[in-house]
This record gives structure tokens, sequence and C-alpha cells, in this order.
């Protein structure tokens, strides 16, 4: 019989990528990223200011960036900004004159995230608040910061409902929400789980689900980061 693993080690499971998805993102990072100062230097600063390495990925990072260039979304909302690694790549999409605001609560991890926008150029474009989401976004929506165009929800998960709830707020017809991290090695399919995180994923999903203004799909992913994936929905109207 299999040992049992620790119950820590289980919960952290995501988070461990097989050799073969290591690989596969490598073979792609090597051919379609280029070589990217500012964003290894803002890996680099997050690394070592100790912040949790739960940037999105390279690959991932392109995809957010491909996004905005695709929808030509030129107001960006980011709740959960860390050391601005998905910033950098969402905020290097926009048009001239395009903004993204992002949301952070750490001061510690607002601070690495400036330092790395700076680097980039970035910070005229970023607008930088720091505090708790659920008390920043009632402060956006009262400076009719919205709507926006797209909407990245990656901060925490315990919170995601309300998030969803915010952003069809701030949003628009046709605005794009994109929800990071809804797998976790699958364990959001565990309706009894304890674990904060997959409630609240799943509460997310059951108003996604509900919500007739929401055209929504989910896919898993694997890669340098585990396995997981990523919630999609336009606003219908
Ligand atoms: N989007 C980033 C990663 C974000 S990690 C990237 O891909 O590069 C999640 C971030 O959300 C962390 O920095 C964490 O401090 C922040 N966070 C956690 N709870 C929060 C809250 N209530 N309000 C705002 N940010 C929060
Ligand atoms: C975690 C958070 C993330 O945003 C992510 O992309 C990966 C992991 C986490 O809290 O463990
Ligand atoms: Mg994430």
């Amino acid at each position: 019989m299999a040992p049992r693993k620790a119950a820590s080690a289980v919960r952290q499971n995501y988070k461990v990528a097989q050799p073969k998805w290591k690989a596969v993102d490598r073979y792609f990072g090597d051919l379609l990223l280029p070589a990217d100062a500012e964003l290894e230097a803002a890996l680099r600063a997050n690394r070592a200011a100790g912040l949790p390495a739960i940037d999105v990925s390279p690959l991932q990072g392109k995809f957010l960036h491909l996004l905005v260039r695709m929808t030509g979304a030129r107001r960006v909302l980011e709740i959960g900004t860390l050391g601005g690694y998905s910033t950098i790549c969402m905020a290097r999409a926009l048009p001239k004159g395009g903004r993204i605001v992002t949301l952070e609560y750490e001061p510690r991890h607002a601070g690495v995230a400036r330092a790395n926008l700076r680097n980039a150029g970035l910070l005229k474009r970023v607008d930088l608040r720091v505090g708790r989401a659920l008390d920043l976004l009632p402060v956006l929506a009262a400076e009719r910061a919205g709507p926006f165009d797209l909407i990245f929800i990656d901060a925490d998960k315990e919170n995601n409902p309300q998030y969803l709830d915010w952003a069809l707020k701030l949003a628009r017809r046709g605005t794009v929400i994109f929800v990071d991290n809804v797998v976790r090695d699958g364990k959001v399919v565990d309706a009894k789980s304890k674990d904060k995180d997959i409630q609240g994923t799943r509460r997310m999903f059951d108003r996604m689900a509900a919500e007739p203004r929401l055209s929504a799909t989910a896919l898993q992913n694997v890669g340098v980061k585990g396995y997981d994936g990523f919630a999609l929905a336009v606003v219908l109207r």
C-alpha cells in the first residue's frame, strides 16, 4: 500500500509539476518568448524579496498579454498584484493612453511591484493601490473608475465570489473576466473540501453559472506551475 502523504504535501500538490510538463513549457518558452530582461529582473527581485513564487508563468503571462491585445482593452483591472509580473505582461499590451488598476493587500508586495514597474518603464500606465481588495473595489466604483474592458482576478481565492460580483459591477457589455487558479490539482471538484480557497472558487462558479449576464468557460492546464486552470467569461449585457 502506498504511504499516505502528509496533509500539507497534498494541499500543495498542484504546485508540483511533472518533468514532462516543465519540458514542454521550456520548449514553448524557448520558441515563443524572447529573452526579456525586465520580466526576468522582476522575477529575480520577487524571489530576492521572499515573495511567494506564485506569479503567472512566463507562458501564462504571454497569454494575458495576448488577451489584452486581442480584446483591444484600454482599461484593465487586476485583483492581486504580488510583484507585478502579470501587471507588466498586461500593461505592455495596452494601447497608448491605456491604464491598468492593480490591487494589492500586502504593502511589501506592492513596494516590490512598484520597483519592478518602474524598472520596466511602466509606472505611468499603472495605478497600484494598496489595501484589501474588498475595501478598494467600492472606492473604484464610487470614483466611476470603470467600466473595465478586462478584469484579472488573482488574489485570495476565498473571496472569489465577491470579486466576481464586483467585476460585474465594474464591467460593460463585452468585458472579459479571467479568474486564475480554479482547478488546484483537481481539488475544485471536492464539494466537501475544508479549504476556504476551494469553497470560495466553487461559490464563484455557482454564481458564474447562475448569472445570465455571463457566458463562461473554464480550462484545466499543466505546466511549470503544476496542474491548475482558469475560468474565462464575457459580459453579455
Ligand atoms: N497576479 C500576480 C500574482 C498574485 S498572487 C502575478 O501573476 O504576478 C496573489 C496576491 O494577492 C498576493 O500578492 C496577495 O498578497 C494578494 N492578496 C491576498 N489577499 C488580498 C486581498 N484581500 N486584497 C488584495 N490583494 C490580496
Ligand atoms: C497560489 C496563488 C496563485 O495566484 C497562484 O497562481 C498559484 C498559487 C497560492 O495561493 O497557492
Ligand atoms: Mg494566480
